[in-house]
């Protein structure tokens, strides 16, 4: 009989000569059980998304519910579906004034694209800046701010006028002008290998976007709904974007993505022309359930509350001689281990052992933490001890 494997590497098309090619059947909290039953803590959560781990009971209830009332009924922002209107009326609660108009899509790409459409409509104008190893998505308007160029010249044209900053180079900031209808930022900029905006830089970059009538989008794609121990990581600042960007741990699982900004920035989809934004599948039901589920209880658990901890958990407990340096903030996390050689070895010797990890695509020298946000003390204990084991073995 053809192996699953066979069948992956010939029927799946392939995004690189050397995918991980780990086996798993089923999931549960922080484990990934291979066919064979062999269990791997998952240390990334498939990417900062299975926030609240696998299998995670009101998500999987909301989703068999909503599934036995209906699934698609018709493309976004026509009918009056209940699973809809319920999230978005919660997400807008989690947010400060004046996001409080929710555009339901269907992935952290499309979230970012209807935000630069956005931009663009409600300010008249076209230049962007976005920054240097940026990761804001694969679509052509999102490849179009990645901050590598080795990334994205092979796709060219792609978006004219799209500039790259320097995070926290405050000179810069006077290349935002009156003619920049955007900036993109993330509140950590997660692929470049969790490097942190400087609060004082945030305000100043808010500050420049505001003076020259531009928008700030924030991704939270990756950092949203409590990853850095906030609930959003620009409340990390005091700053408030103009637009955000959610999706990853937004739905619990399930594919879903979001835009939000104020009523008056997001009506300017309505006219001239009408439909600025059109998507048949965006905010499915039964993603919507989903994702009212996850969030609702990440919102009122208190497990955000406890991130901090876990963070100086990690930090206490990974004290390693080839480890030279704990980055991030909250549980996302990049472990510095001074090569890709070294990074490649302990991600083998983890899927050998027993846990699962990776690198960031703008930067090989370090692995990467984000662990589901429910993950226990103990079993943080024990994830560290098995990383310093491999570690020594590598
Ligand atoms: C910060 C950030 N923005 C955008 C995206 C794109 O999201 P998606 O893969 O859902 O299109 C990602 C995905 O990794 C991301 O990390």
């Amino acid at each position: 009989m053809i192996s699953n494997r066979e069948l992956f590497l010939n029927y799946l098309g392939q995004t690189s000569e050397n995918p991980y090619l780990l086996e798993i059947e089923k999931a549960e909290g922080i484990y990934l059980y291979s066919p064979d039953g062999k269990k791997h803590i998952d240390l990334i959560s498939g990417v900062s998304v299975s926030s609240l781990g696998h299998n995670f009971k009101p998500v999987i209830d909301a989703v068999i519910k909503q599934a036995e009332k209906h699934l698609h009924l018709m493309v976004y922002g026509e009918f009056i579906q209940d699973p809809q209107v319920k999230l978005a009326e919660y997400l807008s609660s989690m947010l400060p004034h004046p996001l409080k108009s929710v555009y339901l899509v269907n992935s952290g790409s499309e979230a970012i694209e209807g935000a630069l459409k956005l931009a663009k409509r409600y300010t008249g104008k076209t230049k962007m800046f976005s920054f240097n190893n940026a990761y804001h998505g694969a679509t052509h308007g999102a490849l179009s701010l990645c901050g590598n160029e080795d990334f994205k010249s092979s796709f060219r044209p792609l978006l004219p006028e799209v500039y790259s900053l320097e995070l926290n180079n405050f000179e810069q900031l006077n290349l935002i002008d009156k003619h920049t209808a955007c900036v993109v930022i993330e509140s950590v900029q997660g692929e470049a290998g969790v490097k942190l905006p400087d609060s004082k830089y945030m305000l100043a970059l808010r500050e420049a976007c505001s003076k020259n009538s531009c928008l700030l989008i924030m991704d939270e794609i990756q950092t949203g709904f409590g990853r850095t121990g906030k609930m959003f990581g620009f409340q990390n600042f005091e700053i408030i974007p103009d637009i955000v960007c959610f999706a990853k741990a937004f739905g619990g699982g399930m594919p879903i993505g979001a835009f939000a900004a104020s009523p008056e920035i997001m009506n300017s989809f309505k006219t001239n022309p009408v439909l600025g934004h059109i998507t048949t599948f965006g905010g499915h039901p039964v993603s919507a359930a989903a994702s009212l589920a996850a969030i609702s209880y990440i919102n009122e658990s208190g497990i955000v509350d406890l991130v901090a901890n876990k963070e100086n958990l990690f930090r206490k407990h990974l004290s390693h001689p080839k480890i030279s340096e704990i980055r991030g903030t909250g549980l996302l996390l990049a472990v510095e281990i001074g090569s890709f050689e070294n990074v490649l070895k302990l991600v083998k010797q983890g899927l050998q052992d027993g846990f699962v990890t990776d690198w960031f695509i703008f930067h090989d020298t370090a692995f990467r933490i984000a662990p589901p946000l429910n993950m226990t003390e103990n079993e943080i204990i024990l994830a560290c001890d098995m990383i310093k084991n491999a570690l020594n073995k590598i």
